[in-house]
């Protein structure tokens, strides 16, 4: 008997969802990852599913259980995010083949059938990527929706509103449909937006911290985080990139890290410019009911601390 987290992570692989996998995979005492389920987002299906079988295989976990969900949002077609994280989704380093299988069965039903087997309030969603698994999911057997212990996810933005356009970020953007039913759906959600994330930027010390390690993992995380941050460079003309998903998995381990506010956060599905946009009622001006703990900040050398040691114990 284990006293980790229960949690199923859901993604689109993706360099920054790369490296909060390996910091789960490396976390065993406090995470126990029942399965990984891809999503269209970042790049295809056909590629986050075959992505993260490599990320598993170079955590050393081939026996990680790693499904392929939905190719496209709910109602929408697909946007993708190739200009930043390259036509793999893992640009960078050189990549293996992954050998490991992919699960038969489709991560709907994953998501499903593991819900009703465990026992309730004991399970943890972890969307890294665009909400259309998990709205699936609740759409196909709301029964499961009161069993979801927490719904932890990166998404959204407030006070740095958006990436994928001026008023959204690129995970609820790219399927706002799927993102308002999740938002909707009363499951307690921890949402870790724009505002955390991009207090959460690689330097050269940070990336060469990874690189010293002298092991596959970390030259791996070095190489993609090199990869990644040019991008964000360029854009915000910052010293370093956002790593934007291992804030979930860093909240799970260590949330003394973070802080934020219980506040409501909607999701708009229908605006001429904002379809995407989390309306989060950061000051409390709405009177509608709380549904989301929402982080604002985060100790960013205390979770570079932990990413760096996770990394190094892989
Ligand atoms: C989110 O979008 C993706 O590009 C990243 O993997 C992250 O999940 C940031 O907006
Ligand atoms: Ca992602």
């Amino acid at each position: 008997m284990t006293d980790a987290r229960k949690i199923i992570i859901d993604t689109d692989p993706g360099q920054d969802d790369a490296v909060a996998i390996l910091l789960a995979l490396a976390s065993p005492v406090e995470l126990d990852v029942l399965g990984i389920t891809a999503v269209a987002g970042n790049v295809p299906l056909a590629l986050t599913e075959r992505n993260a079988r490599i990320i598993c295989e170079l955590a050393g976990r081939p026996d990680i259980k790693v499904f392929a969900g939905c190719a496209a949002p709910l109602k929408r077609r697909l946007v993708t995010a190739e200009h930043v994280h390259g036509k793999t989704g893992l640009d960078g380093p050189q990549l293996p083949d992954p050998t490991m299988p992919l699960q038969p069965g489709h991560a709907v039903d994953f998501i499903i059938e593991t819900l009703r087997q465990e026992p309730p309030g004991t399970v943890t969603l972890c969307p890294l990527g665009p909400l259309t698994n998990i709205a699936q999911a609740f759409q196909t057997a709301p029964d499961i929706i009161d069993r979801v212990q927490q719904i932890v996810l990166m998404g959204g933005a407030y006070f740095e509103v958006g990436n994928i356009t001026p008023a959204a970020e690129f995970n609820i953007y790219v399927d706002p449909e799927a993102a308002d039913i999740v938002f909707r759906s009363g499951v307690p959600l921890v949402v870790l937006p724009l505002d955390v994330t991009h207090k959460a930027l690689t330097t050269r010390d940070r990336i060469a911290a990874f690189r010293a390690m002298g092991t596959e993992p970390g030259r791996m995380v070095a190489e993609w985080t090199d990869f990644f941050e040019r991008f964000d460079m360029q854009k915000y003309g910052s010293q370093g990139a956002p790593l934007h998903d291992p804030c979930v998995i860093a909240w799970l381990i260590r949330s003394d890290l973070f802080a934020g506010r219980h506040i409501n956060v909607m999701i708009e599905t229908q605006g001429e410019f904002t379809t995407g946009m989390t309306v989060a009622d950061w000051w409390g001006v709405s009177g509608r009911p709380a549904n989301a703990l929402f982080i604002g900040s985060v100790d960013a050398d205390g979770f570079y601390a932990l990413l760096t040691d996770r990394i190094r114990r892989l």
